[in-house]
């Protein structure tokens, strides 16, 4: 996925630009460059490759107090030196860096073309740079030069632009792909994700869509895109403090983020937990909800919307809503959601699932859930994000920054959320109070009895190397193992690439046994529920077939009746698909590992998907 950085300020931009570029190399890119105005010129250095690569490219007596750097994925144009962002104008006045996608680019150039301006790259910036350069004349104000252009541009964009009349301000929108201004003593920074300013402030301001930054070292002012009046709202748009750490960023002593944020999931999910529990009346306190037990008890459905792993952790709530509250409760893909022309009901509580907050899908249904007059709350890791702005209210997953690609500790975090949700839904109808302080109890447990899953870690590893040759695999689970066993077999697929596949145990009978031999593993997830006796005969039937079995389960299940067996504490039931996935993360990262994959990025994955 794209990254941005700008800097305005005293010090030398140069290395602050790398070191923000250097910061978001986690998100993948292809290639990577930066613009600063040095001595009235414009500087543009950029390359196909790494950061390192640009580094070394950099000349060192460059000395800029102001500029802008991007790492660039591609989208128009193949990767290499000319189609790499900052992109200029013929006259190199005007440079550009731009995440997001415009969707009516050709006609932009074409347009372009026709008037005689000859464009260097592949790209859809270029045109921005060329567009902005014929608005940026006189003593036209650089922001309105953008938002000129802005007007004729379809699709998405988070963009910062310099401009050579200008050498002491940046200008900065956003629509669809995020943009936020870090604010320094007398020195600003701009960024697609806080993960490349946290190192040097923690006060920050998130561009909503629609919106058009002017930023100068000691001042910035935000205006709605389409010049409709000063907002009255410049005041909306005071600093709020990222809880991020510069830490949070670094590897310590892991080798990859993956592992890291498996390692971080206790912590993280006692943040999650911290002054949410009430024991004595044996609920949750979900303040930010913003519900009242009379509006709680008005709620005839749940429904969970999230893509990925984050609609399978929707799932796991769904089944928790049901166990525990009796309300109907489903999990449908974000995606989806948007495009069928849903039936919104005005009693459903649809809750918003997204570690990024900033997945589009996720977002256009908040948008729709919104238009059609649905409740919507999100269930949001990154403070400040779209998804989490837009709903306006619901539960902060407090899981930390996630930057490994795969949704580890988020994932948890998502599930135990969603337990306390469930639990206060439950507790204002019929859920007992002697059942709510055994949830409650049970939750507080779940970080301790994580540790222990992670100190199994070596034996786990084993068995991952053991069975990391296999080129498919199932994951087979029912009821509440069903949706720790997608999330195992999405985990496995997108950081080992091995063929993973999840289906619910009674449905192998009816086809996809068919393909059980002995060179089919299916991993077996095994609750210790009312179930166990039917996962019991999933397992001997998938073995009479010649298929070996991995049992991940919190039974206490025989060690001869699979090939291996890994177990977890045994909690309280509703609770267990918390603990189950935990093994399923550290199997996928093991065998991802055997096979020598390039775990924190997977090919062909971003982080959040912002674009269409
Ligand atoms: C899988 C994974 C993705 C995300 C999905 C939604 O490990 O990370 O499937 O869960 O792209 O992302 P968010 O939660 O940011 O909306």
């Amino acid at each position: 996925m794209c990254g941005i950085v700008g800097y305005i300020g005293r010090r030398d931009a140069v290395p602050v630009l790398l070191e923000g570029l250097r910061s978001l190399e986690y998100r993948g890119y292809d290639s990577a460059g930066l613009a600063v105005i040095y001595r009235n010129k414009l500087q543009v250095t950029k390359t196909a490759g790494r950061v390192q690569d640009l580094r070394d490219r950099v000349s060192d007596r460059t000395k800029a107090t102001i500029g802008i750097g991007h790492t660039r994925w591609a989208t128009h144009g193949e990767p290499n030196d000319t189609n790499a962002h900052p992109h200029t104008d013929t006259e190199g006045r005007i440079a550009v860096v731009h995440n997001g996608i415009i969707e009516n680019a050709e006609q932009l150039r074409d347009a372009l073309s026709d008037r005689g301006v000859k464009l260097a790259s592949d790209t859809d910036t270029e045109a921005l740079a060329h567009m902005i350069a014929a608005e940026a004349v006189g003593d036209t104000p650089l922001e309105e030069a953008v938002r000129a252009t802005l007007r004729h541009v379809e699709g998405t964009y988070g963009l910062v632009v310099l401009d050579t009349r200008y050498p002491d301000e940046l200008v900065v929108a956003r629509n669809g792909s995020p943009i936020v201004l870090g604010i320094g003593e007398a020195e600003m920074f701009v960024a697609s994700d806080v993960a490349a300013l946290v190192r040097y402030t923690k006060q920050v301001v998130y561009l909503d869509d629609a919106e058009v930054a002017t930023v100068h070292a000691t001042d910035y002012r935000v205006v709605p895109l389409d010049g409709s009046g000063r907002r009255a709202a410049d005041a909306s748009k005071v600093p709020t403090t990222v809880e991020a750490e510069a830490g949070d960023y670094e590897l310590g002593p892991y080798e990859d983020f993956m592992l890291k944020e498996i390692h971080e999931q206790p912590e993280a999910l006692r943040r999650a937990l911290r002054g949410r529990l009430d024991a004595r009346f044996a609920t949750a306190k979900l303040g930010g909800i913003n519900l009242d037990a009379r509006e709680l008890r008005a709620i005839r459905q749940v429904k969970f919307l999230g893509c990925g792993s984050a609609y399978y952790a929707g799932q796991m709530g769904a089944v928790l809503v049901e166990e525990l509250a009796r309300i109907p409760s489903d999990a449908e893909p974000a995606s989806e959601f948007r495009y069928r022309n849903p039936v919104v009901d005005p009693d459903t509580l649809y809750v918003a699932v997204s570690q990024s907050g900033e997945t589009l899908d996720t977002l256009m249904a908040v948008q729709e859930l919104r238009r059609k007059g649905g409740q919507v709350i999100g269930a949001v890791n990154v403070v400040g994000s779209a998804i989490g702005r837009e709903c306006g209210r619901g539960v902060f997953l407090h899981a930390g920054p996630e930057i490994a690609v795969a949704s580890t500790k988020a994932l948890t975090n998502m599930a135990a959320s969603f337990a306390m949700l469930a639990l206060l839904l439950g507790r204002v109808r019929d859920l007992s109070a002697a059942s709510g302080q055994r949830i409650v109890a049970g939750l507080r447990a779940l970080p301790g009895q994580i540790e222990q899953i992670l100190a199994a870690e070596d034996a786990i590893a084993e068995i991952a190397r053991r069975f990391a040759d296999a080129e498919h695999m199932f994951f087979i689970g029912r009821v509440r193992g069903w949706p720790v066993a997608r999330e195992g077999a999405q985990k496995l697929k997108e950081v080992s690439y091995v063929h993973a596949e999840a289906y619910q145990a009674a449905e192998l009978k009816h086809g996809p046994l068919a393909l059980i031999n002995s060179s089919m593993p299916s991993l077996v997830v095994v609750p210790d529920d009312e179930l166990l006796s039917k996962n019991i005969s999933t397992i001997e039937q998938i073995r009479a077939r010649g298929g070996p079995v991995i049992a991940v389960t919190s039974a206490d299940l025989p060690a001869y009746l699979a090939d291996a067996v890994i177990r977890v504490p045994s909690g309280e039931p509703e609770l267990d698909p918390l603990l189950l996935n935990v093994p399923l993360q550290l199997l996928a990262y093991h065998v991802a590992a055997k096979l020598g994959r390039d775990i924190d990025k997977p090919r062909n994955l971003a982080k959040s998907v912002t674009v269409e």
